[in-house]
């Protein structure tokens, strides 16, 4: 083995990537699992790890809800605690959650190396949670793995230049190697009442689109009147807002959260997606299908050159002229060739 690594993740997109990355790091080295319990609930948890074969986590922090600061500071002591029984020669840290900034901190403070996977992105709204964490997570790094070329650019204008790798995206390895699977979920769209190429598919989560019930109600009832379908995967933070609204809806479907294969089926065949998540955006662009993006930036702008994505925020009138164009360019190819895991397992090798 070329040395012992523990990864460290705890929310749904980081499940995914670790997904992609954990049987090709098993091949050379030894990994030990941390779930920090940042999500705990079934539906956004061991779905995740039933369907996708990810192995079970060695330590469970089960740390769950509160507060930016609370749940950061639970983690970062449990994760320490970890760290200090098993001494790892890396920690892997992926993406932007509170889970990534814990475990980055935790381990630059012990000497660890981190290596963070999805390095590099930048929306440059500091007043994201998400946006602090993946500034913080990168600076103390000592090898950045990115997934795009503008990640690589972002990382230069702030100084950092060594250690970084432009290895592609490890979501779009995982993608394709579920090609088939997605295929062989056709049953999904029929047991929904859902016809291809005629429904919008909706997730909606961010803290920037979950702050004012009355925004979110006003653009949820607008999107209803409209009576195209919608198939909507409602996120735990989302839910208490949507209570009183629930029964008025005539054709936006509110449904419990989806696993990785019924999202990826529900994507493929919606006639656009309609999203604040960044995976999502990704995906429906490596799907080819039209995405309107419900915020003001986006850390993926690789996906906004040729059309096939749409920044709209929660605002009707650019959703609905938006949903009237089709992208008439051919898509690029900006996520890398599919081997982003074995890119990043080279690069550990040669500084381990
Ligand atoms: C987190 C990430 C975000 C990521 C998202 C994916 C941060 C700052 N944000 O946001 O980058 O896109 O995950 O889903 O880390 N809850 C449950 N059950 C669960 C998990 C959460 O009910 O299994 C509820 C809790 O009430 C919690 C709320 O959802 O307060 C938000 O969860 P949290 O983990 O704080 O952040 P997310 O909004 O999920």
């Amino acid at each position: 083995m070329a040395g012992h690594i523990v990864s460290i993740i705890g929310a749904r997109p980081q499940f995914v990537k670790a997904a992609a990355l954990s049987p090709v790091l098993r091949r050379t080295f030894k990994e030990t699992l941390v779930h920090t319990g940042q999500h705990y609930d079934y539906d956004m948890s061991r779905i995740f790890f039933e369907e996708l074969s990810i192995p079970e986590p060695d330590h469970h922090l089960e740390v769950g809800s509160g507060s930016h600061g609370w749940q950061t500071g639970q983690m970062l002591e449990k994760i320490e605690k970890v760290l200090l029984q098993t001494m790892p020669d890396w920690v892997l840290v992926y993406g932007d959650t509170n889970s990534t900034l814990a475990a980055a901190l935790a381990a630059s403070k012990l000497h660890i190396p981190v290596g963070h996977v999805e390095a590099g992105l930048r929306s440059y709204n500091r007043k994201m949670p998400e946006e602090i964490n993946r500034v913080l997570s990168d600076h103390v790094s000592a090898i950045l793995f990115c997934p795009t070329r503008t990640a690589v650019n972002c990382l230069a204008k702030e100084g950092i230049t060594e250690g970084v790798h432009l290895t592609g995206d490890v979501m779009k390895d995982l993608l394709e190697s579920c090609q088939e699977r997605i295929s062989a979920n056709g049953k999904t769209l029929a047991s929904l009442g859902l016809e291809q190429g005629s429904y919008l598919y909706m997730t909606l989560h961010r803290a920037e689109n979950t702050e004012s019930s009355e925004k979110l109600a006003d653009f949820l009832a607008e999107l209803d009147r409209r009576g195209q379908q919608v198939a909507f995967p409602v996120h735990p933070r989302t839910r208490p807002l949507l209570s009183d609204l629930e029964t008025r809806l005539r054709n936006i479907r509110l449904l419990a959260p989806v696993g990785y294969l019924t999202s990826l089926t529900l994507t493929r065949h919606a006639r656009a997606v309609l999203t604040d998540s960044g995976g999502l955006q990704k995906e429906a662009y490596l799907l080819g299908v039209p995405c309107l993006t419900l915020r003001k930036e986006t850390e993926w702008p690789e996906t906004l050159h040729d059309g096939w994505n749409c920044l709209v925020g929660l605002d009707s009138a650019p959703l609905f002229s938006g949903l009237a164009q089709s992208p008439t360019q051919p898509r690029n190819s900006p996520f890398g060739d599919g081997h982003a895991c074995e890119k990043i397992v080279q690069a550990l090798e040669s500084v381990s």
